[in-house]
């Protein structure tokens, strides 16, 4: 088979391999704890499943505007007004299928081949595969624990380069839970403008947010561009929906876009999101995010108890980054040998990037406290009698 050079530059996303893994352990009979992936296992609230039923009733099932319906762009508004303080207009905001769609475009929009953007590494690893598939450079900046995994504005003045654009972060990040406040958002902001490039920040965990204050980093940089998501704090996964706020300059082109590459988002899930928004629905979210800091609280307590090395508890995010020098030298081979002696699923450090990937793991916690104390358990004993 033909097939186009750039696709042999992609990267695949080695969680995959460990849910295929996963997968044959359990078919096999065997239970496994699943702390590999990143979608909170809560029930779709009551309203949110009234909505849809009620969508498909009404046949809300046609196409719709590619950047989405104007209810939902405007209840998107209404969140950051409420949220954080910000009067956006709702034609600067493109409702998308999924982040990732977001993320798609913006590779689109804004690289051209041979254009590098700069990505923290470890980070999300699709980001340098969006980078790539528009024929960019991935330029890494290494992010580390002992500074929180936090990127500086000085870390990426010394990575830009003659052909950077752009820099792509998230903030609570994937894999290390590090989240930005309004002075180092607003340092990076004016670092990449002053080198001339756009700033893309990727706030799907944003709602996951346990210590200290959110700040969207349009507070600080109203022309940057923001990723979010109903993934995440929604827990909507699989409804496939997500948004990018841009700049009004930048809306006729990711019209464009959008409508050349998938028409529009999902009509019956942009229903949905509408109730997602809903206060009854936020503060469901809100009592689930209490749910989750416990989670959080008590994996990192009892990894550290275990050795693994966990300088600083994660601010935000899903997962726990864990350090596994003193347990193991390779993630990979550890995560492996984890799963099949002690039964629970973890994602090897090399799915993030290079930097100090085969000393590290991630944990996520978004199974039930009782699931995550059963994970500990059989880790300290598959680790005792090693
Ligand atoms: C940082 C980050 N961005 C984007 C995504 C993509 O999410 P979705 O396409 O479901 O919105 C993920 C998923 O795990 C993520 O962790």
């Amino acid at each position: 088979m033909r097939r186009a050079r750039r696709v042999a530059t992609l990267t695949s996303f080695k969680v995959v391999d460990v849910l295929e893994a996963v997968e044959r352990l359990q078919s096999q009979g065997r239970d496994i704890v699943r702390l590999e992936a990143g979608q909170p296992a809560f029930a779709t609230p009551a309203r949110v499943v009234e909505a849809t039923r009620r969508a498909l009733a009404e046949e809300r099932t046609r196409y719709t505007s590619a950047l989405g319906i104007e209810p939902l762009r405007e209840a998107i508004a209404d969140f950051y007004r409420w949220r954080h303080g910000l009067t956006l207009d709702p034609a600067r905001i493109a409702v998308t299928t999924g982040s990732s769609a977001a993320l798609a475009l913006l590779g689109d929009l804004l690289i051209e081949p041979g254009d590098g953007v700069v990505l923290t590494d470890p980070g999300y690893p699709c980001n340098a595969n969006f980078v790539r598939r528009a024929g960019g450079e991935p330029q890494w900046i290494p992010v580390v624990a002992e500074q929180g995994y936090r990127l500086t504005a000085a870390a990426v003045a010394g990575h830009w380069r003659a052909n950077t654009v752009s820099a792509w972060l998230a903030s609570p990040a994937n894999p290390t839970g590090a989240v930005l406040d309004a002075d180092a958002l607003g340092e990076l902001a004016a670092e990449v403008s002053r080198r001339r490039g756009t700033l893309v920040v990727d706030e799907i965990y944003h709602g996951l947010i346990y210590d200290g204050p959110e700040t969207s980093v349009l507070e600080v940089a109203a022309d940057a561009f923001v990723i979010n998501s109903f993934s995440k704090y929604f827990g909507m996964t699989g409804w496939r929906l997500g948004w990018l706020v841009a700049p009004q300059a930048a809306m006729g082109d990711l019209n464009t876009l959008a409508q050349n590459f998938y028409i529009s988002p999902s009509s019956i899930a942009q229903h949905a999101a509408l109730a997602a928004l809903h206060p009854e629905v936020l503060a469901e979210l809100e009592a689930r995010r209490e749910e989750l800091r416990c989670r959080r609280d008590f994996l990192v307590a009892a990894l550290r108890e275990l050795g693994f090395a966990i300088p600083r508890v994660p601010a935000g995010g899903l997962y726990v980054y864990a350090g596994i020098d003193g347990l193991a030298d390779d993630s990979e081979a550890f995560c492996r040998e984890m799963l099949e002696r002690a039964g629970v699923a973890f994602t090897p450090g090399t799915d993030f990037g290079t930097h100090r990937a085969r000393q590290c793991v991630r944990f996520s916690y978004t199974e039930p406290l009782p699931r995550l104390e059963l994970a500990v358990e059989r880790l300290r004993l598959a680790l005792a009698q090693r």
